[in-house]
């Protein structure tokens, strides 16, 4: 049997952690090339391409300082030439950049080959549809798609503190694939049969996450923060109760739902920008800009998207936490409604 290649599709803040826990853990298995592939979206720093500075020094400086990446992670920066020949395609990138990505790799892509994404928001086309991310690659790419949705400040995951996360996967023997790829003693994961609500999960927490930094923003203690996640956590429930019926009723419960949607509200990014956004009066993306050094913010986006889907269905009236996040960050309405939103919740009617 020939040996399985794996690629990591980005290198940001959560693309470089992986690319850590992948290149080691490969070392361990004889069926696998050991080279791994990372696609690096080039920019220059200090004179020098990111993707020597990759090569040479074994650290992403710019988006995972601190943290050597094992020296079988290879950056390329021609994003063709980083999948071609792969088995295992690691989509890691921010949402808005999935489609254009995946433009630029189709028919380029092993036939046998499955990815697994790792991006957390929805995707809108030109003509306003929204669809899910694993539904955009497994579409343009003609192959399977599995996510995996987590619990993940990444910079906590490469330091090596201890948590888990969520695999989506109805195909048995892919889920437990990409489990032993990516599993290590401080990285734990559970399969579950699901794709879509696991990935949704992902998605809808980071609107969650804006709330609960608007509410710091405002000065607002920890009950309100609660609250906000308590009613954000229902919208999300109602959310994929109504659009994607079927799933298992816990997986709420799993590190994708409950987890993820605490940690993202004390320790995100998203969280961090929201909270600063209240404070200073600056627009989101000035403060994406001042504050994250190149990473990128995933819930204001992930908003107006939702926004968009609710309203093809004259559904809004009943996300009323989701909608006042994405309005907030429009201007359309002053950060101190976001409490409104939270009194006036369907919950209390
Ligand atoms: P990031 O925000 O740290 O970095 C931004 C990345 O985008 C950089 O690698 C940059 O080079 C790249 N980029 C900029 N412009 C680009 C372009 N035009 N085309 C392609 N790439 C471009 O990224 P991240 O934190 O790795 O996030 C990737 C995904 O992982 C997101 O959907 C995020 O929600 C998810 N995620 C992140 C974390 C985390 O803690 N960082 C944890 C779990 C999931
Ligand atoms: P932020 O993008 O808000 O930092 O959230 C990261 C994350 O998804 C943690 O699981």
């Amino acid at each position: 049997d020939q040996l399985k290649r794996v690629a990591i599709v980005g290198s940001g803040n959560w693309g470089s952690t992986i690319a850590k826990i992948v290149g080691t853990n490969i070392a361990k298995f004889n069926t696998y090339e050991q080279e791994v592939r990372m696609y690096v979206y080039e920019e220059i720093i200090n004179g020098r391409k990111l993707t020597e500075i990759i090569n040479q020094e074994h650290e992403n400086i710019k988006y995972l300082p601190g943290h050597k990446l094992p020296q079988n992670v290879v950056a390329y920066s021609d994003v063709v030439e980083a999948v071609e020949d792969a088995d295992i395609l690691l989509f890691v990138i921010p949402h808005q950049f999935v489609e254009r990505v995946c433009n630029t790799i189709k028919s380029r892509v092993k036939k046998t080959a499955f990815a697994v994404s790792f991006s957390k928001g929805f995707y809108v086309s030109q003509d306003k549809r929204v669809e899910l991310l694993s539904t955009v690659i497994s579409q343009l790419l003609e192959l399977p798609c599995y996510v995996l949705m987590g619990a993940n400040i990444a910079s906590e995951v490469a330091g090596g503190s201890f948590c888990e996360a969520t695999i989506g996967s109805r195909n048995y023997e892919h889920g437990q694939l990409i489990k032993s790829l990516i599993q290590t003693n401080e990285f734990r994961l559970v399969v579950k049969p699901d794709t879509e609500v696991i990935e949704v999960l992902g998605a809808l927490k980071n609107i969650v996450a804006v709330a609960a930094g608007f509410s710091d923003g405002l000065g607002y203690g920890d009950n309100t923060k609660a609250a906000v996640i308590r009613l954000g956590l229902k919208e999300m429930v109602k959310f994929c109760e109504e659009f994607f019926p079927g799933h298992h009723p816990h997986i709420f419960l799993e590190s994708c739902g409950v987890a993820d949607l605490v940690t993202t509200c004390y320790g995100g990014r998203n969280r961090k920008v929201a909270a600063a956004f209240v404070k200073t009066g600056k627009d989101i993306k000035i403060l994406e800009e001042e504050m994250l050094n190149g990473q990128k913010l995933q819930g204001p986006d992930a908003a107006a998207e939702v926004q968009q889907w609710l309203k093809q269905r004259g559904q809004a009236n009943h996300y009323p936490l989701f909608v006042a996040v994405h309005e907030i960050c429009e201007r359309r309405l002053e950060p101190t409604t976001l409490i409104d939103a939270l009194r006036n919740h369907p919950e209390f009617w």
